[in-house]
């Protein structure tokens, strides 16, 4: 598997980029090749293409997805390169997860209606260093990236 982690931040060493380093490291021992990059919601995403799995993910700030990953979504080339892509998501949050699954999620979810999407969390700030929580998220997303491509 090939996958990108395609992410955003305003907090650089926060939070965030410490998950994805740990979501990349676990991916990567289970034999998949990763790469992350930061988004910029004006990027050129053609590079999108060369991968199998893309996952998505930011913190909320202010009741919304981190601005430039939402902004790739809804104003860059990123959705054209995204079709028929796998996905995943992951958001970090000090919300309850209830609330970030009703709240927070749809708004990335709602760009995503013809993806398959493989694995979804939501990660609370006292997740975000739980390697069991983080081996689990990444095992989902394998398992079921295995039945997807069978
Ligand atoms: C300015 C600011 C606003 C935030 N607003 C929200 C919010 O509306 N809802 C929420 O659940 N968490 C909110 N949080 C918590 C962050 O989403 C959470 O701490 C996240 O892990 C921060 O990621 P980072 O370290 O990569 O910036 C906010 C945090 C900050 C600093």
């Amino acid at each position: 598997m090939r996958a990108i982690i395609l992410f955003d931040s305003k907090t650089a060493g926060g939070s965030t980029d410490k998950l994805i380093d740990s979501i990349g490291l676990e991916l990567a021992r289970t034999g998949a090749y990763v790469e992350k990059a930061k988004c910029k919601s004006t990027g050129d995403y053609s590079f999108v293409k060369d991968f199998d799995v893309v996952i998505m993910g930011a913190p909320i700030y202010y009741l919304i997805v981190s601005s430039q990953l939402l902004g790739a979504l809804m104003q860059s080339n990123l959705k054209e390169y995204l079709a028929g892509k796998k996905v995943a998501l992951f958001l970090t949050c000090g919300s309850p997860e209830l609330m970030a699954n009703l709240l927070y999620l749809p708004q990335l979810k709602m760009n995503l209606v013809d993806n398959t999407i493989l694995a979804e969390r939501i990660f609370a700030p006292d997740q975000i260093s739980d390697p069991t929580v983080i081996a689990k998220y990444v095992l989902e997303l394998s398992d079921a990236y295995q039945k997807e491509s069978h």
